[in-house]
């Protein structure tokens, strides 16, 4: 069985979702602001940030997927594109977590191709330990510097998604 050691208690959460909905709502007050989840790590995330966001928004969703294909190269598969017009409006990226970057960086090209206003990101967890590429993240609840996490929208082989709290995951050799 693998081990859960407890690193983000539910209060703990609910208050940095709090404070980032408070200052999203004060930074897009004069905007136009779409939040474009991605799945399907960013469900709970997204549910949670959007009640804590007091201005008027919309959401959307983008489905991406990234493996490692039989050459080095590292492809991602887009599963679903957004259904609102993005066009000139204030799009905010909502993450679960920024690892390497790679995936984010793939995404933010794609939505760049629908001529948006304004596009930010904003994670759950910023893990800065691998990352390979140059991202402006520009809200985060947390950081992190190593480790594997599940919880909170967070999965290990699509398990684990549901638990209210996040957990570094050990896994038994
Ligand atoms: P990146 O392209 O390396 O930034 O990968 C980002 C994606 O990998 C995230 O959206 C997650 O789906 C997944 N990921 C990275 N680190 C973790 C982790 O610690 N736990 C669960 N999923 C992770
Ligand atoms: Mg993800």
């Amino acid at each position: 069985m693998p081990e859960f050691i407890p690193l983000i208690g539910e209060e703990e959460i609910k208050t940095q979702t709090r404070i980032t909905g408070q200052m999203i709502s004060k930074d897009y007050q004069d905007l136009d602001l779409v939040l474009v989840g991605i799945l399907k790590g960013s469900f709970m995330f997204l549910a949670d940030l959007s009640r804590q966001i007091s201005i008027d928004h919309e959401i959307d969703l983008i489905g991406a997927s990234s493996y490692e294909g039989t050459t080095s190269t590292r492809q991602i598969v887009f599963t679903k594109q957004p259904d609102l017009e993005l066009k000139g409006r204030d799009v905010l990226l909502v993450e679960d977590i920024v690892d390497t970057g790679n995936t984010l960086l793939k995404i933010i090209e794609f939505v760049r191709l629908l001529n948006p206003r304004s596009i930010k990101i904003c994670t759950l967890i910023d893990k800065r330990e691998r990352r390979e590429v140059d991202i402006d993240v520009n809200y985060s609840c947390f950081s992190l510097e190593k480790g594997f996490i599940v919880g909170y929208g967070l999965d290990y082989n699509e398990k684990y998604r549901n638990l209210p709290a996040i957990y570094d995951l050990k896994l038994q050799e």
